[in-house]
């Protein structure tokens, strides 16, 4: 598999499909690239409303008659705009999805949008015999330890920018309670309210408990 960062939170997963998540591309100054760049996309995750998740996940979903995955309430709205394929779920769930494993884990954040409200949250996406984990936005919290013995996350995508979501501090419990092998910093530097944060310290913090992968806009990792 290999982990495409495309900026912000939105990261693509390219495997056997491939599995786009918080696609906030138009509006981000950090977008590595638009929402007709991106090739073919098999399913849309989307963690919660915000806007710097949902960003553009409704006209791609559509564009590409993709899998729109996402709470339940969001899902539904998606729906409700014209998103054909939804997927809808909530905390503690998995789906297949062509193949591909989800699991809809908690966060702890706020979450509005044009239709409502909905929790939060983040996911697990296992293909091509890898699992990943996409925080979404969120603090730290005790319940990663039970993400970690139930779903065992090889890479764990977290969120460092402070102010929204966790520091670089509690990034790194977030590591020792997850126990990945790879971690890939996401949510900050975007904006300067998020720009505190430096992810170098997040690797020096974390040291040798896991690979740190800062990942520059439009870089990609593989597995
Ligand atoms: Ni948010
Ligand atoms: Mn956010």
């Amino acid at each position: 598999m290999e982990i495409l960062f495309l900026g912000h939170s939105a990261f693509l997963l390219k495997g056997t499909k491939n599995v786009l998540i918080d696609p906030f591309l138009t509006g981000n100054p950090s977008a590595a690239a638009g929402p007709g760049d991106l090739g073919d996309i098999d399913m849309v995750l989307v963690t919660h409303g915000h806007g710097d998740h949902l960003g553009d996940a409704l006209d791609i979903a559509k564009e590409h008659d993709a899998v729109f995955v996402a709470m339940h309430e969001i899902a539904n709205f998606a729906s409700s705009k014209g998103v054909l394929r939804i997927e809808p779920m909530n905390i503690g769930g998995s789906i297949t999805v062509d193949g591909v494993v989800i699991t809809m884990t908690n966060a702890t954040h706020s979450s509005d949008f044009e239709g409502g409200s909905a929790h939060p949250a983040g996911f697990v996406v296992a293909m091509d015999g890898h699992r990943v984990y996409h925080a979404g936005d969120t603090g730290v919290f005790c319940g990663m330890s039970l993400i970690c013995e139930l779903y065992h996350p090889e890479v764990a995508i977290l969120p460092i920018g402070s102010r929204y979501t966790m520091d670089v501090g509690e990034a790194i419990k977030a590591v020792e309670l997850l126990e990945p092998s790879i971690v890939i910093p996401m949510h900050y530097g975007t904006f300067p309210l998020i720009d505190s944060q430096d992810p170098k310290d997040l690797a020096k913090g974390v040291g040798t408990r896991a690979d740190v992968r800062i990942l520059a806009p439009g870089e990609s990792t593989s597995l």
